[in-house]
């Protein structure tokens, strides 16, 4: 009973602290939004390494879809946690964390077998969703339809 009521104050603690990165989310969210005006001196090496990732992704939906061999993955994918970022204030730990759990999907996506290949691709791209809620709304319209639809 006592690690119950421990667990729900933790999880309303999460819950504020959430609160507190949804602010500087918005910020953030303009600023991926807008890579030209908000970085006018060219994209960062992150915003680089993301559109070759949505384009990685939507050919593998594309190839899953129409029952094609799924392209290797981008080689660039390792430099996920380094690549430079336009925002060079966003939080690292969060930041770390999420991008580790992109990656795993990713090996897990690589792994997968004609019975599980589209729940792993949506878990994947679910991982590009996770980081993007704490960080860069924008482009969220565009990863939500990337998932595969499945009866
Ligand atoms: C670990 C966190 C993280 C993950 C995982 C992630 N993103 Fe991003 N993404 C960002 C951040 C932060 C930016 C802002 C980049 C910048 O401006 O430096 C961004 C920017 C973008 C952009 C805008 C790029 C531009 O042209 O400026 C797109 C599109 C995008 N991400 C798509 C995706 C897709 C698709 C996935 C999954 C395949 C994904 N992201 C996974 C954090 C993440």
């Amino acid at each position: 009973m006592k690690a119950f009521a421990l667990a729900l104050i933790l999880s309303f603690a999460m819950f504020s602290c959430g609160e507190n990165t949804e602010t500087v989310s918005e910020d953030s969210a303009k600023k991926c939004a807008m890579p030209s005006t908000v970085n006018p001196n060219g994209d960062s090496e992150l915003a680089l390494l993301m559109r070759e990732m949505a384009d990685w992704t939507d050919s593998c939906k594309s190839a899953i879809t129409s029952g094609r061999v799924v392209p290797v993955a981008p080689a660039d994918l390792n430099t996920l946690h380094s690549a430079k970022r336009t925002d060079p204030n966003i939080d690292e730990k969060v930041f770390a964390s999420m991008a580790s759990l992109y990656q795993s999907r990713v090996t897990e996506f690589q792994a997968a077998t004609d019975a599980n290949r589209v729940q792993l691709f949506n878990a994947m791209v679910q991982g590009c969703v996770s980081c993007h809620e704490n960080f860069c709304h924008g482009p969220l319209v565009r990863i939500n339809k990337m998932m595969i639809p499945v009866n």
